[in-house]
């Protein structure tokens, strides 16, 4: 029989919760596989198994109403028109995925990693010499903006509109609190510059942007269905990257057994930055918004209900991982929901995963020990989960 969702007084949008959700998330947890917060009369879930079973059903759990907290078919999305892909359902969904399913395609990345290798040989090269870098500052924000903004086609001129602008987006689907609205004033310029990218002319031919309009060519989208699509890449290509790289390094950096094997076998990389994707996601949560009323867990949802789904948390249940808390490189970490699951799942995590490990793997044939040279500085965002900062000191590998 279902039961009546336990109420918690958790504001997972408070700079408490943001600066260090575990406690919370384990609270979440325990109290239920669905629960109620008052804060913003919602349902949430926090276990591994509800989690994956909404993303799963989007029939059910859907996104056409917004994956923030904002229900997007009530109150005006700030972003005009919403997302083709994220914030819809099929048939749309079905339509505009491919596109861009085919612009990120295993050949066009194949293409794209021995300029990808490059850049990162260079980076790695010149920060190791320096001895100490800031992993955020002087990496994870320079070398997605380099690789990634370049494979798109994007010009260089406006490139530091990227950052500002993904940071409103994240935290636009959050409530309209005072981060939200910082961001808001500081990325009224960004959203300008990233309006007047998303157009055939301003991408450079045979860059993924514009492969992206080849589509309206082929028939399958309008020109103005491929600009909204180009906007996807720009939203949520970069921050997801910089805060997934940043997070991989602290983890790395505060955990020298990890390190070491990395040094010892750099062909880990890729399985390190999985990891680290799951103990401590880039993206922490998107929300879902029910069809019709429904059970999850032991818990029975009302049609038009909208659930936030914590996605971090669902990557740290015990229910589904051995000691979760536990940054292990060589875990078996395929089930972990940090690029989502199910259709809407990242149809970008090639790219990010290729950045990752092309990334780390550099960074671990050249350093022997990695440390943290001064405390990282948080930066606190309504959906990511990343630093400002992050000092480290290497020392080079011994030849
Ligand atoms: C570490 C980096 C990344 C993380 C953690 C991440 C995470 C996610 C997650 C959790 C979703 C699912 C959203 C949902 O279910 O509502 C998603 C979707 C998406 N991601 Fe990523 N992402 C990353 C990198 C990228 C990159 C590099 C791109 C572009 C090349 C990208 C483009 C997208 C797009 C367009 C969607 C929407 C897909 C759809 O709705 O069908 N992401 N991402």
């Amino acid at each position: 029989m279902a039961a009546l969702p336990p109420v918690l007084d958790v504001d997972p949008f408070s700079d408490e919760f943001l600066a260090d959700p575990y406690p919370d998330h384990e609270r979440l947890r325990a109290a239920g596989p669905v629960v109620w917060l008052e804060t913003y009369g919602i349902y949430a879930s926090a276990r591994h198994a509800e989690v994956q079973l909404a993303l799963q059903d989007w029939r059910t759990f859907s996104s056409a109403a917004g994956v923030g907290l904002a229900n997007i078919e009530k109150e005006a999305s700030f972003f005009q028109p919403p997302s083709l892909l994220l914030e819809a359902d099929p048939p749309l969904h079905q339509r505009t995925r491919p596109v861009l399913a085919l612009a990120l395609s295993p050949s066009a990345l194949r293409d794209l990693r021995p300029k990808f290798e490059l850049e990162a040989h260079a980076l790695a090269d010149r920060l190791v010499s320096r001895g100490t870098f800031d992993g955020v500052t002087d990496l994870a924000e320079v070398y997605p903006i380099r690789v990634f903004a370049d494979a798109l086609g994007l010009r260089e001129e406006g490139r530091e509109h990227l950052l500002p602008y993904a940071a409103f987006l994240f935290n636009a689907f959050g409530p309209r609190n005072p981060r939200f609205e910082a961001t808001l004033r500081a990325g009224e310029a960004a959203r300008e510059w990233v309006k007047r990218q998303c157009n055939r002319r301003a991408l450079r031919p045979g860059g993924l942007g514009s492969r992206v309009f080849d589509a309206v060519n082929r028939g399958e989208v309008s020109e103005e269905e491929a600009a909204v699509l180009v906007r996807s890449l720009l939203s949520a290509g970069l921050d997801t990257t910089v805060y997934g790289l940043g997070n991989a390094l602290f983890a790395l950096a505060t955990h020298p057994e990890a390190w070491a094997q990395l040094h010892a076998q750099p062909e880990l990389a890729r399985t390190a930055f999985e990891e680290a994707l799951r103990f401590e996601s880039a993206v922490q949560t998107f929300f879902r918004t029910t069809t019709a009323e429904t059970d999850l867990g032991d818990v029975t949802l009302p049609a038009g209900a909208k659930i936030l789904l914590f996605l971090g948390a669902a990557n740290r249940d015990p229910r589904r991982w051995d000691e979760p808390d536990q940054f292990d490189i060589a875990r078996k970490t395929s089930g972990h929901v940090a690029f989502g699951y199910g259709i809407h799942s990242c149809v970008g995590q090639a790219v990010a995963r290729m950045e990752g490990e092309i990334v780390l793997k550099a960074l671990a044939e050249r350093i022997e020990r990695l440390e943290l040279a001064a405390p990282p500085v948080r930066c606190l965002n309504n959906t990511l989960r990343g630093l400002a900062s992050l000092p480290l000191s290497v020392a080079p590998r011994r030849h």
